[in-house]
């Protein structure tokens, strides 16, 4: 008995392995490939929002914090010693109106002044120039002084200062001055201080920034983050959230024309991620806009991405607010101005300089209109709260601007009573694209892969414009997750018919102030890391190609289903270079071997050279840090010319690939 039953073992084991070594034959039809569904050039995108300190204390690159002593303590982020007075009166931005005022400390020893601790400290270079500007009058309309140094307090050294330099400040008009700075040291915790040397003077919107910004702009973005956008090659950015655009109450909602303008005047938001989770509370974390719409869309176009700015419908956070007396009311002259909002942004993008917002985006230094196609009204709205308000919304804008797209909303849950309930909706009112949301487990991403082949190819285009994988009980950015990813992505890409958009989210996160996780780049105030995700969604679009290819294993899609042991895969024509790009993630734990035949090749071509592109890490737990930054990174190898119309492709376990072949 026991023989019979080891004998039978060991032929089940025997079958399991010849199955396994048994190679699958993939189908690629690449008869037609330029019939293929066009792949849109928004399809892989990015997310912004201001959570995890992304934008103040992040991508934008200011290093003061509370520059304009606007945070309900006008003093946070500020140590003051001597005489120091938090004023109002004559300020010079209405929108900003506190500023300080430094009277002498009236003793030869005594000094008065303040500083600032930064976001998290203030990280300064060796030699690298610094820009510190000021607003500062006299108070007695005569002459007076302050000194500026960069300042490393806890510095072993003789002197405390990095740098320093005077500015001579004269009149009793406010007036900007400005200076250079260049420390001799790098600190990561530096401050920044500000001595008063003379008669009283008032000071007002105190900022510091690297000269070494994104293209060099004075009211710029730090480099390194920018420059990880741009490696991406996004082909959308959306923007400015999530959930900040609904705010906790309607007035923390996000309102863009106060992001636009004279930065000095744009007036401090609160930022939700500042308290929504009491157990990462960060009680300074706010909104100073000095990133707003202007830069987002220069952002954009700087980076080559599609802007796609999403505005409130009159709705706060339906999470946080339950009572729909907490909500614009659903009339048509309740929701006017933010219908206005909607067509002042699009003249604002769009208009010609003789229009008054379109002049106002001209005088700020773009002349030309950004090209603005289409805009987000809501983000994670739910029940009828929410189209009977988008459908005024949906009016206004198809009436005014037939020629902008607009994006609705699904939710926040990827399936569910209100997914079923606010997609026919979205398709009733027209929307032309509806965002989907999903942070989801290992499980919900593994029995994805089919999500979209059965979509409703006459209803609005699908943009999934947040999601992650979150690993149930390992919730940060380690490989697996990110192979789960790329492993459902192959799902978006085979119906970039209606799949046409798709953003990972978030975006940017600090290490020592995120809200959030995981997220697709981390960074500290020297130093960033692309995770493994940033590389998955790297290699998408930079492997999107143009057509999608019919790609089939015994007639059906690879979507990691029954009998296709963990393997998703999808392809597509590049018509740019008449590359056919074959993606493949092996989710599974066996090696497994896979014949790529290529079906309505000439007869005389045959498949070229190819390159083999894998992402793969031993330990699925892996992770890229800030002090080790290339654990999990894309490897590119070259492989010889195949001559024929087959190849051999042995897939390592859980290894996501991109394959680039060319016939000759
Ligand atoms: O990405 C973080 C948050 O997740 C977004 O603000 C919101 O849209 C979603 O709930």
């Amino acid at each position: 008995m026991k023989t019979s039953h080891t004998l039978a073992l060991a032929s089940l084991f025997a079958l399991t392995l010849s199955a396994q070594a048994q190679n699958k034959t993939l189908q690629l039809d690449v008869s037609k490939p330029l019939k293929g569904a066009p792949v849109q050039n928004t399809m892989y995108g990015i997310f912004f929002e201001d959570i995890n300190y992304a934008a103040d204390g992040g991508l934008y690159a200011e290093m003061v914090k509370n520059r304009s002593f606007e945070f309900p303590q006008a003093l946070m982020g500020w140590q003051t010693f001597g005489n120091i007075e938090v004023r109002t009166e004559g300020a010079p931005f209405e929108r900003n109106p506190h500023y300080v005022r430094l009277s002498p400390a009236n003793h030869r020893d005594k000094r008065t002044g303040l500083q600032n601790e930064g976001f998290f400290g203030i990280s300064v270079q060796k030699e690298h120039k610094y820009r510190f500007s000021v607003w500062a009058r006299v108070v007695d309309g005569t002459q007076s002084k302050i000194r500026i140094e960069i300042s490393d307090p806890a510095s072993m050294g003789e002197n405390h200062a990095l740098c320093g330099k005077t500015i001579d400040i004269s009149g009793s008009d406010w007036k900007k001055y400005t200076l250079e700075l260049s420390p001799a040291q790098s600190v990561s915790k530096a401050i920044l201080r500000i001595f008063l040397k003379g008669a009283t003077v008032d000071l007002e919107h105190v900022s510091l920034f690297p000269t070494d910004t994104w293209k060099g702009r004075e009211n710029g973005l730090r480099t390194d983050l920018a420059q990880a956008l741009y490696d991406l090659h996004p082909g959308v950015l959306r923007f400015p959230g999530g959930c900040i655009v609904e705010g906790t109450d309607l007035n923390s909602r996000y309102q863009w024309k106060n992001s636009v303008g004279q930065v000095e005047n744009r007036p401090l938001n609160e930022n939700r991620w500042h308290y929504t989770f009491e157990h990462r509370f960060y009680p300074d974390y706010y909104q100073s806009y000095g990133l707003g719409f202007y830069e987002f869309f220069l952002l954009s176009e700087d980076i080559g991405a599609e802007p796609l700015p999403i505005v409130s419908v009159g709705l706060a956070c339906q999470f946080q607010n339950k009572d729909p007396k907490a909500h614009v009311e659903a009339t048509r002259e309740a929701l006017d101005p933010y219908i206005q909002d909607v067509l002042d942004l699009i003249e604002f993008a769009n208009g010609s300089a003789d229009t008054k917002w379109g002049k106002l985006r001209a005088d700020m230094g773009h002349p030309a209109p950004f090209n603005l196609k289409m805009v987000g009204i809501g983000n994670e709205q739910w029940d009828s709260l929410y189209p009977e308000r988008l459908k005024f919304f949906v009016e206004a804008v198809r009436k005014a601007h037939p020629e902008i797209k607009i994006v609705g909303s699904s939710g926040p849950d990827s399936e569910g009573k209100q997914f079923d309930y606010l997609w026919p909706e979205m398709k009733k009112l027209g929307a032309d694209l509806v965002d989907e949301h999903f942070y989801r487990p290992e499980t919900w991403f593994l029995s994805q892969g089919n999500r979209y082949d059965t979509y409703d190819r006459k209803g609005p285009k699908v943009f999934a414009g947040e999601y992650a994988c979150h690993g149930k009980g390992k919730k940060w950015n380690h490989f697996n997750a990110s192979l789960l990813e790329a492993a459902f992505m192959t799902g978006l890409e085979r119906n970039a018919d209606i799949v046409h958009m798709a953003t990972y989210a978030p975006l940017f996160a600090h290490v020592e102030g995120w809200q959030w996780r995981p997220d697709m780049i981390w960074f500290d105030n020297t130093r960033s890391v692309r995770t493994a995700s940033y590389y998955v969604q790297q290699l998408y679009a930079h492997n999107k190609g143009t057509n999608v290819l019919r790609l089939t294993l015994n007639g059906k899609p690879l979507a990691g289903n029954d009998g296709q042991n963990g393997l998703f895969a999808s392809a597509v024509y590049d018509a740019t270079d008449g590359s056919y790009i074959v993606k493949i993630a092996n989710t599974s734990d066996d090696a497994q071997n896979i014949d790529l035949s290529f079906v309505g090749l000439k007869k005389k071509q045959n498949i070229d050279t190819y390159t083999v592109t894998s992402l793969h890490a031993d330990n699925p737990e892996a992770e890229n840090t800030l002090d080790n930054t290339q654990v999990v990174v894309p490897k590119t190898v070259n492989k010889p010319s195949v001559g024929n119309k087959n190849v051999s492709l042995p897939l390592a376990a859980k290894t996501f690939y991109v394959f680039r072949f060319k016939a000759k």
